[in-house]
């Protein structure tokens, strides 16, 4: 695949596409599937270059992984899992934090684990309070489980999406209870909490986000069709009103997606909820400002902000966005300025609560003045949700743009060109 595009922007997204399964679920019921005696079936899994890298890392453990592709269908036999070494599982994993989640069911299923070095230390310090024995070296992290892992009671100071599926995973096989306080509830999660259930687990979400696991001693494989993809449904809800187009997502689904919806239909948006999916449009007229913070679920996600910034700089007036998840994610602004829009970051917290970036030096607020009509410009993609944020500023500005460093986008946005396409969009590649 060519990693350059040229786009003609100015033209509305029109049409029709699909999104299949969560690609922050499908990872992590992936890996699942190690605890598991016999072979699991996903459904409903996209073609994303992130399901191929957890396939090969599952592969290098000895896991036996058939992908259909074109079906959506993957089936992963754990019955010969082993050891895999070190080397192999960097050079293929790449940056991803992915393969510290294979820790917990390794530890039940081998008694040991190697990681490379990244930063893990939520995680590390969860595996230990399970028991295992965490054994920094030059060339990364070996764990090892001496006594078994046993049930544990833990807070977590912050409700950690990575951190709460590593205790689940760990939790379910290990001896006696465990108590997570302070949990992330996010939908993802809970159809990850729904997938051990099917594979013989105990798990009970309180009310008051605290997660209690009795362990069990044996789990088995899970048959089970993935939630689908409300960060991808979102994207393209945001390219839609950027655009002043009309794209119906089919597979979007509501429950998951409420604060997007609030959200989008402040700003001026329009949607129809159907049976199979979602249509989001522009209803014409002017967009209107709106304050924002994102947060942890229910609240609005912190990957839906930046596809709508990009709308935003297209609403009548000053739009406040306050980030308190991630401390910097608002560095594809830069780019967006550099198109004609009107973005200054600040590093007080704006619009909303205090949040735990305050008193630090993070620029985690923004405010967005508009409408700036967008120009074509030179972009390099930064990363994955902000590379998909300026390749709808590129299809919203008037003239013809070069997007560099496309393969990014592909590792959560499936086919993610064809349904360009299949949108009406002009783009030719390099
Ligand atoms: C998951 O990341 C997602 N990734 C992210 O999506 C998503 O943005 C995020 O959850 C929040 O919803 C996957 O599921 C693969 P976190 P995760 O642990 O689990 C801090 C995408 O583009 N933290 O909830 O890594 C952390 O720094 C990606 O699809 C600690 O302080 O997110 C951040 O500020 C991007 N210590 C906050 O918690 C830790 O040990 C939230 O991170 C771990 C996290």
């Amino acid at each position: 695949m060519t990693d350059l595009i040229y786009v003609n922007g100015g033209t509305p997204l029109n049409g029709s596409i699909t999104v299949r399964g969560a690609k922050n679920f499908v990872s992590k019921a992936m890996v699942a599937a190690l605890l598991g005696e016999t072979p699991s079936e996903l459904r409903n899994v996209p073609d994303i270059r992130d399901v191929h890298v957890v396939s090969g890392l599952l592969e290098l453990h000895g896991v036996k992984v058939d992908y259909d592709v074109k079906a959506g269908v993957l089936k992963l036999d754990p019955s010969n899992v082993e050891t895999a070494h070190m080397a192999d599982i960097d050079a293929h994993a790449g940056a991803s934090r992915i393969p510290i989640l294979f820790c917990g069911p390794l530890l039940h299923r081998l008694g040991g684990c190697r990681i490379g070095d990244r930063p893990i230390d939520f995680h590390l310090s969860i595996l230990r309070q399970f028991g295992a024995v965490v054994d920094k070296r030059e060339n990364g992290i070996f764990l090892s489980a001496p006594n078994g892992l046993k049930g544990t009671k833990i807070e977590l100071p912050y409700p950690s999406v990575g951190a709460t599926e590593q205790l689940l995973m760990t939790a379910v096989r290990a001896e006696g209870i465990t108590e997570l306080s302070n949990a992330a509830v996010e939908p993802e999660i809970l159809d990850l909490i729904n997938v051990l259930q099917k594979m013989g687990a105990i798990i009970t979400v309180r009310t008051d986000r605290v997660i209690r696991i009795e362990g069990v001693p044996v789990l088995k494989g899970y048959s089970h069709t993935a939630l689908a993809d409300r960060i991808e449904a979102a994207s393209w809800a945001s390219a839609a009103l950027a655009t002043r187009g009309d794209i119906f997502v089919k597979g979007a689904t509501q429950p998951e997606m409420t604060a997007f919806l609030n959200t989008f239909r402040k700003v001026g948006g329009e949607f129809e909820i159907q049976d199979d999916g979602i249509r989001f449009f522009h209803p014409g007229g002017e967009l209107k400002p709106i304050v924002l913070e994102t947060d942890v679920h229910p609240g609005f996600m912190t990957d839906w902000q930046q596809p709508l910034v990009v709308a935003l700089t297209q609403a009548t007036g000053l739009s406040i966005v306050h980030e308190t998840v991630y401390e910097n994610r608002f560095g594809f602004t830069d780019a967006l300025n550099g198109m004609g829009a009107q973005i200054q970051v600040y590093k007080e917290c704006l619009g909303g609560t205090e949040c735990r970036f305050g008193q630090r030096n993070f620029h985690h607020s923004a405010v967005i003045a508009g409408p700036t009509p967008l120009v074509a410009r030179d972009i390099v993609v930064p990363d994955l949700r902000g590379g998909f944020s300026h390749l709808i500023a590129a299809l919203a500005a008037e003239g013809r743009s070069s997007v560099k460093g496309i393969q990014l986008i592909d590792r959560g946005y499936e086919n993610f060109m064809g349904k360009l396409e299949a949108l009406g969009a002009k783009f030719e590649m390099a």
